[in-house]
C-alpha cells in the first residue's frame, strides 16, 4: 500500500475526482482515526467486489459541537492519519480548511435541519442543533465528492439513521452502508475519546458494553414495552454502581427509532437497539447493541 494523496483544494479534489474512472467510495471522518475508522477504510475498499476509488475525508466541524464542548480539545493529528491510512487501501484524503467547507458565516448560510423524529432524545436530547450541524457538514461534503457510497460505523447509530434519511429524504446518489461498531478485545467500543479515560476509567468502561449485551439478552423474552421499561431501570442501576452517569440507556426501534409509553404496547424485540450514552468523569462513550444480535452470542 502507498500514502494516500492529500487534498485540501477544492479544484484539487475535482481533478482527482475527474480522473477516476471507477466508482468512487467515501469514509467521512474527524481524523483522529483509530482502527475502528480503518475498518470502515476496508469495507469501502471491499464492497461488491468493486474496485472502487477510496476517499477518507478528514474534517473537524465546528458546527456540530455545542458551546461546551470539546471542539478545541478535539485532537487534529493529519500526518498521523495519513500513515495510518497509508497501510489500507486508500487512495485520497480529502481535507478542506474550514473556508472551503463554510464559506459563508452563519447567517449567510444555506441548511438543512435533521428531522424531529429522529432527533426525539438520544444523543439529540443533550446536544441541542448537533444533528443539524452532522447533516450538514454531510451534505457538504457529499455535494463536493459526489460519491457512489459512503461508509459510517453503527457505533453512533442514531447519526446513521438520520444519514440514510438525509440521503433518501434528499435522493442524493450516495448509498449510505452501515459498518459494524470495532471493539477493543475486553468489549469496549473504540472511540477517539477513550485516550481521555484514566488507566482507571478505562477498566470500568468494559462495563458499558457488558451491561448492554445482558439487557439486551433479557429483552429476547420481552412481549410488552413495560418489561424494557424495567430491564432499562435495573441496567442504569447496574451501570451507577459501576461508576458511570448515565445519560440515557433505552429501547428503540431500530429504524424509526421510536419509542413507546404505553407499557401495554406489544413488541417484537428482534427489531430493537438498545442505546447508551455515559458518562466517566469528564468523558462522554456512546454504544449500542441490536436485541436481535444477542441471540447467537
Ligand atoms: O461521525 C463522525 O465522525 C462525524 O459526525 C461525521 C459523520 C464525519 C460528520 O462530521
Amino acid at each position: 500500500m502507498s500514502e494516500p494523496l492529500l487534498l485540501t483544494r477544492w479544484s484539487e479534489l475535482q481533478r482527482w475526482l475527474s480522473g477516476q474512472q471507477r466508482p468512487v467510495h467515501m469514509v467521512p471522518t474527524m481524523g483522529n482515526l483509530h482502527e475502528g475508522h480503518l475498518r470502515l477504510v476496508d469495507a469501502a475498499a471491499r464492497h461488491s467486489n468493486a474496485s472502487a476509488a477510496v476517499v477518507a475525508s478528514i474534517f473537524v466541524n465546528p458546527t456540530q459541537f455545542g458551546p461546551n464542548e470539546d471542539f478545541d480539545r478535539y485532537p487534529r493529528t493529519l500526518e498521523q492519519d495519513i500513515e495510518r491510512l497509508s497501510d489500507r487501501a486508500c487512495d485520497a484524503v480529502w481535507a478542506p480548511p474550514v473556508e472551503t467547507m463554510y464559506p459563508y458565516p452563519p447567517k449567510g448560510r444555506i441548511g438543512v435541519t435533521a428531522p424531529s423524529d429522529l432527533t426525539d432524545g438520544l444523543c439529540a436530547g443533550g446536544r441541542i442543533g448537533h444533528f443539524d450541524g452532522v447533516v450538514n457538514v454531510v451534505l457538504r461534503l457529499f455535494n463536493q465528492v459526489q460519491p457512489d457510497a459512503a461508509f459510517f460505523g453503527e457505533k453512533d447509530y442514531q447519526q446513521l439513521q438520520i444519514i440514510r434519511r438525509l440521503a433518501r429524504d434528499l435522493s442524493l446518489k450516495t448509498e449510505i452502508h452501515a459498518v459494524e461498531t470495532v471493539r477493543e478485545p475486553d468489549g469496549l467500543a473504540m472511540s477517539s475519546r477513550n485516550q481521555y479515560l484514566s488507566a482507571e476509567q478505562r477498566q470500568t468502561a468494559a462495563g458499558l458494553y457488558e451491561v448492554l449485551v445482558a439487557q439486551a439478552k433479557a429483552a429476547m423474552d420481552a412481549t410488552h414495552w413495560g418489561t424494557l421499561s424495567t430491564l432499562e431501570r435495573s441496567g442504569i442501576r447496574r451501570l451507577q454502581e459501576l461508576g458511570f452517569e448515565t445519560e440515557y440507556f433505552e429501547f428503540r426501534h431500530s429504524e424509526s427509532l421510536a419509542r413507546w409509553s404505553d407499557p401495554e404496547y406489544r413488541i417484537d424485540p428482534t427489531g430493537l437497539h438498545l442505546l447508551a450514552a455515559v458518562r466517566l468523569g469528564s468523558t462522554r462513550l456512546i454504544d449500542n447493541v441490536a436485541v436481535a444480535r444477542q441471540n447467537c452470542r
